[in-house]
């Protein structure tokens, strides 16, 4: 990640003053006057005025949230994570036999039936409808929420031949990025640009061009499972409750949302400067590079997925010691591990709408 910036520190202050004051909060310890708002602007990059990141929740969202995690993408391209091979132990429900016997066991790359054309991955983000015949005869269809690059789609991919992808993600540049992969295959994936986290009703942005991304769009078909791999601590703690009924209802009856995501007393927690804490918020951070990240009790997860009318299969704290021998350094890291089901019945008070997938 980049490293703080004294000025960007500063701006980053002065930026969650004037928020909490937008919000008739207080911050006490951000004094802001004209000359710091004109510096918070000009640190931040240019195509975010300040106006537009004081805006309503809605539109911070869809905004100020995308473009950090745009520019991130622009930056690091694919580099940054890497692929999440654990996955195929850590969801065997998502495996075929053979890997769930052996989940460590090497898998070669994909050898896709049908590329990405290379012409197609520009002209299918704003693109509204497409063949469902693959994924609707899929035996398994999986929707991998916030995608990224695909670090966590990649490994499944290889390892469940049967599983039909549909991987989203809000930041353009990861999908673009992801559709370019050698081993993308429109007959097992359908990439897209979505924001989970969007208004309902959101209008889609016209001034800019990659900032904005336009609406929340489900994937098109109902789901055997969701996964959600370090997306969730990305999302605003106000948009927590909105986005993962979305999940839900992204599910069959019988499906599940298999959650990976950080927990509260992790490492990197502790490294965020007091400064960089969400006003009004316990466990969320604004990273320096603009990002946010939420860390989660268990309690807290627990408490959504069931108020979204999902059964908690399990949600449980993974703690690992990290030893760095060199810097005689032990790192805490720690992270939530869940899984949340849809009931096959549901009451008659059960969630409205459920099944209704709108198209894309
Ligand atoms: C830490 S990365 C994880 C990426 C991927 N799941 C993986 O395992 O590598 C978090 C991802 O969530 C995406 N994201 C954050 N908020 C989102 C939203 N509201 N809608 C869709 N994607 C979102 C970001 O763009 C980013 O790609």
């Amino acid at each position: 990640m980049e490293t703080w910036s004294p000025p960007r520190r500063r701006a980053q202050r002065i930026l969650l003053a004037l928020e909490a004051a937008a919000a008739g909060r207080e911050q006490r310890d951000t004094v802001v006057g004209e000359e710091d708002v004109r510096a918070a602007v000009s640190a931040w990059p240019p195509q975010l005025p300040l106006a537009r990141r004081l805006r309503t929740p809605t539109s911070t969202a869809a905004v100020r949230e995308v473009s950090y995690w745009e520019r991130f993408y622009r930056e690091k391209r694919d580099s940054f994570f890497k692929h999440r091979y654990n996955l195929r132990a850590e969801f065997p429900e998502l495996m075929p036999e053979a890997v769930r016997a052996d989940p460590y066991a090497h898998i070669p790359p994909h050898v896709p039936r049908r590329r990405v054309a290379s012409a197609d991955w520009q002209a299918r983000l704003p693109q509204s409808t497409f063949v469902l015949a693959e994924a609707a005869a899929a035996a398994l269809r999986v929707a991998e929420c916030g995608c990224g690059v695909g670090n966590a789609l990649v490994p499944l991919l290889r390892a469940q031949p049967s599983a039909y992808f549909f991987a989203f993600d809000f930041a353009p540049a990861a999908v673009r990025l992801l559709l370019q992969h050698p081993e993308m295959d429109e007959a097992r994936v359908y990439a897209y640009v979505s924001d989970i986290a969007a208004a309902e009703q959101e209008e889609e942005e016209q001034e800019g061009t990659i900032h904005s991304t336009g609406a929340y769009r489900p994937p098109p078909l109902p789901c055997h499972y969701v996964t959600c791999v370090w997306t969730l601590s990305a999302v605003p703690a106000t948009h927590l409750s909105l986005v993962v009924q979305r999940l839900a209802r992204m599910l069959l009856p019988g499906g599940s949302v298999l959650l990976r995501d950080y927990a509260v007393g992790d490492l990197a927690q502790l490294r965020h400067p007091a400064c960089a804490r969400v006003p009004g918020t316990a466990h969320e951070y604004l990273r320096g590079d603009g990002t946010r990240v939420h860390y989660f009790t268990t309690d807290e997860l627990q408490a959504l997925f069931e108020g979204a009318g999902l059964h908690t299969e399990y949600v449980r704290l993974q703690h690992r010691v990290v030893v760095n021998r060199k810097e005689r350094l032990s790192m805490h890291r720690r992270w939530v591990a869940a899984k949340f089901t849809r009931p096959e019945q549901e009451g008659r008070r059960g969630r409205q709408g459920a099944d209704r997938c709108e198209e894309l």
